[in-house]
């Protein structure tokens, strides 16, 4: 038995050499490594060799079959595919086949809709930037007027990474991370993920907002207003109706969440818009003073307003999607419609 496997690796060796195309090489494997092959009858013998024999034949038997598969695996490779053929076998190429498309990416959907949110605003004369999703508290919260055991806190469901460090539950961060290094006017917007323990149709865990804010002497609750509306006719290319419905946040005085007539339904009401005809797309209001003290800037001299958009809700409504969570299950045939 061990002269036949020495004869079999040979042979499979010499074999192996002559082969030149994809035909031949499926022959070799047949014959060779087949179940009816040459290596198989082989190894239906192994059952007859005396019981002392059977380990040290078994352990070349395996040898030699690693040996033939591995050879045939590098001519495998050798003949690789090229332009529909396989090298050595130009007469299986048949060059008038139309070429193979390759599969080319998209943006996402969010991230197409956030790019043009950007434009507009940058449109509009404000500059973007930037900062860190994993965020200190102290931006998070105490530099925006919540002070720690602030009841606000809990309207963020925050992910805590350690007492002082958490993942930013939104961008307002921002605000003072650009004020305390820079001196009016601004008019800034900071796009970015954020992140809260929340999830249904309309919440998810990571999302994204844009962080507007604008500087100056003089600003007033017209401007954000203005601003607002301007971008809204901009975003849906059509006059949709806003409203700004009073609220609290503390790093604004006054405050307000902005709802805009729901795209879906047009305004009959949905199971997105919570049969109310309305969404909520951002929280605004004029920047509290003790957060330009805390930045050291003088309330008396400069006035300022602050918006945070959420965008995956203006996604939802650009696009008529009725459940947020569709944007992040990396469904191709979702994402590739947009
Ligand atoms: C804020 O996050 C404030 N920082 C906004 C702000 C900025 C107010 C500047 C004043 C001045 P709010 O929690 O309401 O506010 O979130 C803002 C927007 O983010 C919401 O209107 C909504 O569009 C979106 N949003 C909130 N939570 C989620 C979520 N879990 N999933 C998707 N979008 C969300």
């Amino acid at each position: 038995m061990e002269q036949e496997l020495d004869n079999l690796r040979t042979l499979a060796k010499e074999q192996l050499a002559a082969v030149t195309n994809s035909n031949q090489l499926e022959d070799f494997r047949i014959r060779f490594l087949g179940r009816k092959g040459q290596f198989s009858s082989i190894m239906k013998d192994l059952g007859q060799v005396p019981k002392e024999d059977k380990p040290r034949l078994g352990q070349m038997a395996n040898s030699v079959k690693k040996e033939i598969e591995a050879l045939y695996g590098e001519k495998q490779q050798a003949l690789a595919p090229v332009a529909g053929g396989m090298v050595g076998d130009s007469d299986e190429i048949d060059l008038t086949l139309p070429g193979r498309r390759p599969q080319t990416g998209k943006l996402h959907p969010v991230t197409q809709i956030m790019n043009e949110v950007c434009s507009i605003f940058e449109s509009l004369g404000f500059s973007v930037a930037e900062g860190p999703d994993v965020e200190h508290d102290h931006y998070n919260f105490e530099a925006l007027n919540i002070p720690a055991h602030h009841p606000a806190r809990d309207m963020h469901d925050t992910f805590y990474v350690s007492d002082s460090i958490l993942l930013r539950t939104h961008t307002s961060p921002m605000q003072a991370r650009i004020m305390e290094k820079q001196q009016p006017p601004l008019r800034v917007i900071a796009p970015g993920k954020v992140y809260r323990c929340d999830s249904d149709i309309t919440h998810t865990p990571m999302f994204h907002q844009v962080e507007g804010f604008l500087v100056d002497r003089d600003v007033s609750f017209a401007d954000l207003k203005g601003v607002l509306t301007i971008f809204t006719q901009k975003m849906f290319e059509k006059d949709l109706d806003l409203r700004f419905r009073p609220s609290f946040f503390p790093f604004t005085e006054p405050s307000a969440e902005v709802d805009i007539a729901c795209v879906i339904c047009d305004g009959a009401g949905c199971r997105v818009c919570k049969r109310t005809g309305w969404l909520e797309i951002l929280g605004a209001g004029m920047i509290d003073p003790e957060v330009f003290k805390m930045v050291g800037y003088n309330p008396e001299v400069y006035s300022g307003f602050a918006f945070g958009l959420g965008i995956e809700r203006i996604a939802m409504l650009k696009y008529g999607i009725d459940d947020i969570r569709l944007y992040y299950e990396n469904d191709l045939r979702f994402l590739s419609q947009f």
